[in-house]
């Protein structure tokens, strides 16, 4: 059993959920690490042995973040359609059928790659879990195809099949939530953890998306939701209602979304990289932790409406943007990713956690918003291992 002393850390953010600052921070601290999990932390002066020791110099170190929003199996990009939009044209959803004609075309080369790619940019940036989606092939051997993939990434795969009405049913979407149901959930289902919906005018009713949840249920997929990203409407409440571990977006909610949030388990996953990628306004953050919401940030990282795989980035617009601290983005960024993964392994630093961690070019969290754009993750250490 080989261990690693990280010594000598300024600020040590553990999210043990003790006392009253929910980011558990210690200073002058030290954590052991043993077998890739957290063995031991305290006082730097009471450090136990180690076989290694790894001093950070008074730096601040944290859990690695957790990105529980992510669709990263995908091919060619959209930067013409961004390009659009900057110049006013409104995001619609619409430009999903193009990356899905891409993907189709790709081989599963290609298409690892690409995951890949965006895996290792995440991981330079500091996140160390990555949920990652289907939902660009759209048919019974792509989404099987995409999550066959995914899941060579991650454990926490999504089978996102619903996540538009593919262009050959577009006259006969019950036909499409039939298949989604039917022969796709079968082939999907043994690559997945989870199933998502895309629920919003112009994807899915709230009709639909409780047949096809309530069938991913019954096959022993977790749910999680796309949810009031374009206007207000009933995702937030049907996941709510069928229990989801994460409704994500909520960009659009009403006292009773909100309501209904503050009484349940259910996640609320924002999104600040879409509503700056499509430049709509952003969530009221403080409405839903004023009411006792559970919030958690992710990248959305896709080629439409978010291609960004910098959590720093996410949780310095949550803070800028969005009325969120520095500890309240952090926390969400890390513990809330967590938790809308239905996580307890990653996410703080705490014996028994997955010794997953960041070391900042910084002395404390602070600086991850009031340094945007600066690349501070100094180090990563993902199962205790250095990356
Ligand atoms: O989460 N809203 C639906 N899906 C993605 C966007 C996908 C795309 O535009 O390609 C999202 O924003
Ligand atoms: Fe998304």
């Amino acid at each position: 059993m080989s261990s690693l002393l990280v010594d000598n850390i300024g600020e040590l953010v553990t999210n043990d959920g003790r006392g009253g600052d929910p980011l558990g921070v210690r200073r002058d601290a030290a954590l052991l690490i043993e077998d890739g999990q957290v063995a031991w932390v305290g006082p730097a002066r009471y450090a136990p042995a180690a076989d290694r020791r790894l001093d950070v110099g008074g730096a601040a170190v944290l859990p690695g973040f957790v990105d529980s929003h992510a669709h990263l199996v995908f091919a060619g990009d959209r930067a013409a359609e961004f390009a659009a939009r900057m110049a006013g044209e409104p995001y619609t959803g619409g430009g999903i059928r193009t990356t899905v004609g891409a993907t189709r075309a790709a081989t599963d080369d290609d298409l690892r790659a690409t995951v890949g790619r965006l895996r290792a940019e995440m991981l330079r940036q500091g996140t160390t879990t990555v949920e990652i989606k289907s939902g660009y092939g759209l048919s019974v051997t792509e989404e099987a195809r995409s999550l066959r993939i995914a899941a060579e990434f991650t454990g926490d795969t999504t089978f996102l099949g619903a996540h538009v009405v593919p262009a050959e049913y577009a006259d006969r979407p019950d036909d499409y939530v039939g298949l989604v149901c039917g022969p796709m959930l079968a082939a999907a289902a043994p690559y997945a953890r989870w199933i998502d919906v895309f629920c919003e005018r112009g994807a899915f009713d709230a009709d639909h998306a409780r047949a096809i949840l309530a069938c991913g249920q019954a096959a022993g997929l977790g749910v999680r939701l796309h949810a009031n990203q374009l206007g207000p409407g009933p995702g937030v409440r049907l996941g709510v209602e069928l229990g989801a571990a994460s409704v994500d977006h909520c960009t659009h909610l009403t006292d009773a979304d909100v309501d209904a949030l503050a009484g349940a388990e259910t996640v609320a996953t924002l999104l600040p990289g879409a509503e700056f990628s499509t430049r709509s306004p952003y969530p009221d953050t403080r409405r839903l932790l004023d009411a006792g919401v559970t919030v958690a940030l992710a990248t959305d990282c896709n080629p439409g409406s978010s291609y960004t795989t910098s959590m720093p980035f996410c949780v310095a617009l949550a803070v800028r943007e969005m009325r969120m601290t520095p500890a309240e983005a952090v926390w969400a960024a890390t513990a809330g990713g967590a938790a809308a993964l239905r996580r307890t392994d990653v996410g703080r630093l705490t014996p028994g956690a997955r010794a997953d961690l960041v070391v900042l070019d910084a002395p404390t969290h602070l600086h991850l918003a009031y340094r945007p754009g600066v690349p501070l993750i100094r180090q990563v250490l993902h199962n205790g291992v250095p990356r």
